[in-house]
């Protein structure tokens, strides 16, 4: 009887906890999910960077810039010396290649657009056609 009541009550309200939680996921949330995963211990969740150990992702050329460089930055890491705004960081990024061209594609369109960047998005297309590139020519 109590049982019964329970369930009746405990059902809709979990089927409307589901609803409630898909529907209010903001766009590119996969993105920020991540940023906040594979980049953010070294960036910074302001995208600020660390000084002289991590380059920030705010207004550089890198992020703002040619788009397949971006990306090959994620496929293949970084360990040349760069200058970013007027500071050489000659610290190692890794190569971030097994995250999926979605994964890829979303969080690069998400730091081109967060941080006060103003960048277009990028499709996993176009992380896909770097992939090939780079196969192709080693
Ligand atoms: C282990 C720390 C670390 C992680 C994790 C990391 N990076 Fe980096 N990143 C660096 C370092 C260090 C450099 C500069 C490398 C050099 O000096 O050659 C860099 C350079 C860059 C650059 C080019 C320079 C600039 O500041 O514009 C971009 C873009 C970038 N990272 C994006 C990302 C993204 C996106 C992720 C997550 C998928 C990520 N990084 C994960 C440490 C990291």
């Amino acid at each position: 009887m109590l049982n019964k009541r329970l369930v009746s009550i405990l059902v809709p309200l979990c089927l409307l906890m589901v609803l409630i939680s898909c529907t209010s996921t903001p766009d590119n949330s996969n993105g920020a999910v991540v940023y906040r995963q594979y980049c953010m211990q070294c960036h910074q969740a302001d995208g600020a960077g660390v000084a002289n150990l991590n380059p920030p992702l705010i207004q550089t050329e890198w992020v703002l810039g040619d788009k397949s460089r971006l990306i090959g930055v994620v496929l293949n890491g970084l360990s040349d010396p760069i200058e970013i705004n007027g500071e050489t960081f000659r610290n190692v990024m890794a190569s971030h290649a097994f995250l999926s061209d979605q994964d890829i594609a979303d969080v690069l369109t998400y730091v081109r657009s967060s941080f006060g960047n103003e960048a277009s998005a990028v499709t996993p297309e176009e992380v896909m056609a770097e992939r090939l590139n780079q196969t192709h020519v080693d």
